[in-house]
């Protein structure tokens, strides 16, 4: 179960780095009429990291270690809030606010993975 957790683990990591990024690459193009269409790469990143994370929550459930809910459940409603956000994006450009959310969104999920303990 342990090589199962690290290789969660390591997609989850992979997912975060196509995320952010795909959004990095994205934000030092110039949009076209100053709006964005996110790109495939945050899409699958984002959708890596839902598929992962609850994954992930799965096998540490199995463990002896007590899983922190409120954490992961704040992690859930963020990675939701990007999905939102990216199938919105895809449908119709997001404006400069909604897309730079995404990022941001992202960088909390990744504070909050690392300095929520
Ligand atoms: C943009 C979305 C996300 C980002 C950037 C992200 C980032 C990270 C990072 C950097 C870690 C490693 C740090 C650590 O082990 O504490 C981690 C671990 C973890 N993440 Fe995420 N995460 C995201 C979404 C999710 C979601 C949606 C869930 C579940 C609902 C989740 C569940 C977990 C779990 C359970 C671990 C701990 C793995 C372990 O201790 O073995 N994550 N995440």
């Amino acid at each position: 179960m342990e090589f199962v957790r690290q290789l969660l683990l390591f997609l989850h990591f992979i997912g975060l780095a196509v995320l952010i990024g795909a959004f990095v690459a994205q934000v030092a193009t110039r949009p076209e009429n100053g709006r964005y269409l996110p790109g495939t790469g945050m899409l699958h990143g984002a959708l890596t990291q839902l598929v992962t994370g609850l994954a992930l929550v799965g096998v540490l459930e199995s463990g002896d270690d007590p899983v922190n809910h409120p954490k992961v459940g704040v992690k859930l409603l963020v990675v939701l809030a990007v999905l939102v956000l990216l199938v919105m994006g895809r449908r119709k450009p997001l404006a400069k606010g909604a897309f730079m959310a995404i990022g941001l969104l992202a960088l909390v999920n990744v504070g909050v993975a690392v300095f929520w303990t």
